[in-house]
């Protein structure tokens, strides 16, 4: 974990204007430079994972046709409408450590007719493949969702993944394009990503970097689609702190077209504890807990920094995107239910989490094209959770919703005149986090969370027109919706007053706001 000047620091570099101060006032001046743009916030950074594990897909999304749950198509109403007004921009599917598994055939033809396999890494359920390639891209249809598709490395050969692909997006005569038209599919379709395994230092085979870059040229080198249907490559990297996958692959592959590699793939999980055999509770935890999981989320800006100084180093012209496409909060497994199936509820912590994750990706935009939190539904850090027919919307949904004027927007700098800790113990982090961006209605967007689980931050903003928007708070901690109680917890209207274009936003304790400030 870095100490408290090492994230300063950074702060520093990044936005190139930030003043320091060794100062404890809950009262900040922000000073924007909206005439400063930066990178491009990429929607896609706004992505969602969608495994074959526990209830994410069946019942999750996927009920069938003939369900009782209203369905379009096999799709559930409720979650589709959703998830429509989340502006989801990207789905990645099948998995995970699922995709290393993943034979696609099993998933197409008549449902009644395929294969039913044991999903291994999952609770050892049996997976009828209801849901496969035709369902993916039906549901991405339906989002207006970009796809991303993950591979099977791990036990499937060079051909069925080349054969994948064709059979995804060729429009030639061949004997597979016509599978898919008599699977009723015509056209093929746009297939934005594809990852080439999936975790390979652990459930996605166990390799060592140089020997998984052999792997990766071997692969590629067969993948073959339209010229104007190519997916942008994944490498599947490394997790947490480690950086030698960065560097094994960026050393040993090429950029032959053939072997083209766009990004490199990076997992973390915030756990409250940091122990993977007692990670913490999702609810009823205390101040302790939330203070060490805002703390352990916040290491993955050390993490992004030491991956991408050898990228700078070994990419300096930019060609290869660092993509965080699983992260998210992992807590011990909701009582009574299926350890397999990784199902957990859902606070006011996650949403705060949400809230610094996108900040520190918003501030890596150049290389950070594209994330996907784990998991959209009823799986880890979902956006959403059912039972049965019933259906909530959780606190992360909500931050992900209120930050969708940041999608595509232009990231700019601004000034803090210093940074109040939030201490517990004898340890700090910053009590305060903010992004801004111009969105692409030409309105400047400012997101703002106070870590505190006590006291106000008065944020005072200059030079602005207006200040509108939601917070997400709560007096209590672990705040959640049930679906008892679906609205315990919903983003409530926020505004405050400009005088002379300047305002004070006070931010409640433990809160996340994002508000408009008007075009400047
Ligand atoms: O998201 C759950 C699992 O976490 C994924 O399947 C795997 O990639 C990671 O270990």
């Amino acid at each position: 974990m870095p100490n408290k000047p090492h994230i300063f620091i950074s702060l520093l570099l990044l936005l190139g204007s930030f003043s320091l101060f060794a100062a404890n006032s809950q009262q900040v001046t922000l000073s924007l430079q909206p005439d400063k743009q930066g990178d491009i916030i990429n929607k896609n950074i706004y992505g969602q994972f969608m495994e074959h594990l526990g209830r994410g897909i069946y019942e999750g999304i996927w009920v069938g046709e003939q369900s009782n749950i209203p369905n379009q198509d096999g799709f559930r109403l409720d979650v589709l409408k959703a998830l429509k007004e989340l502006q989801v921009p990207l789905l990645r599917w099948p998995g995970g450590c699922f995709a290393d598994e993943y034979h696609w055939r099993d998933g197409i033809g008549p449902r009644a007719e395929r294969p039913k396999t044991v999903n291994s890494n999952w609770g050892g359920v049996i997976e009828d493949n209801a849901f496969g390639t035709h369902e993916f891209f039906a549901l991405a249809e339906l989002l207006d969702a970009e796809t991303y598709v993950n591979g099977n490395l791990g036990t499937g050969t060079p051909q069925e993944m080349a054969e994948w692909l064709h059979y995804m997006t060729s429009d030639a005569p061949t004997t597979l394009v016509a599978e898919r038209r008599k699977n009723g599919r015509d056209k093929p379709w746009k297939v934005d990503y594809f990852a080439i395994g999936n975790e390979s230092w652990g459930c996605g085979g166990t390799m060592r970097p140089e020997y998984y870059a052999d792997l990766y040229k071997h692969y590629a080198t067969f993948l073959k689609s339209p010229a104007d249907n190519q997916p942008i490559m994944i490498a599947s990297g490394g997790t947490d702190s480690q950086t030698q996958w960065t560097q094994t692959l960026l050393e040993q592959i090429p950029e032959y077209w053939t072997m083209r590699m766009q990004a490199i793939s990076h997992h973390y999980y915030t756990l409250p504890t940091g122990d993977w055999q007692v990670k913490g509770s999702a609810t009823g935890f205390g101040e302790e807990q939330w203070f060490s999981t805002l703390k352990n989320t916040l290491k993955i800006e050390d993490y992004i920094q030491a991956n991408l100084a050898i990228m700078d180093k070994l990419d300096p012209q930019k060609k290869v995107g660092f993509y965080v496409d699983e992260w998210g909060t992992w807590y011990d497994v909701d009582e009574g239910t299926n350890p397999g199936f990784l199902y957990q509820q859902n606070t006011l912590r996650d949403a705060i989490v949400v809230g610094l994750n996108l900040h520190i990706f918003h501030r890596y935009a150049q290389r950070i094209q594209m994330t996907n939190i784990a998991q959209m539904i009823n799986v880890l850090q979902a956006m959403i959770l059912t039972d049965g027919e019933k259906m909530l919307l959780t606190p992360s949904y909500y931050a992900f919703q209120m930050h969708i004027p940041f999608q595509n927007a232009h990231a700019i700098p601004f000034n803090v005149d210093h940074t109040p800790l939030y201490k517990l113990n004898d340890q700090s982090i910053p009590a305060l986090s903010a992004s801004a961006a111009i969105g692409e209605d030409g309105h400047t967007y400012l997101s703002l969370v106070n870590s505190q689980a006590k006291g106000e931050i008065n944020v005072v903003v200059n030079n602005v027109k207006q200040v509108v928007g939601k917070v997400l708070a709560s007096n209590k901690l672990d705040a959640h919706n049930t679906f008892a109680q679906p609205d315990a917890i919903t983003p409530q209207p926020f505004s405050a007053k400009v005088k002379n274009g300047r305002a004070s936003i006070v931010l409640p304790a433990s809160a996340l706001v994002v508000v408009d400030l008007g075009k400047l």
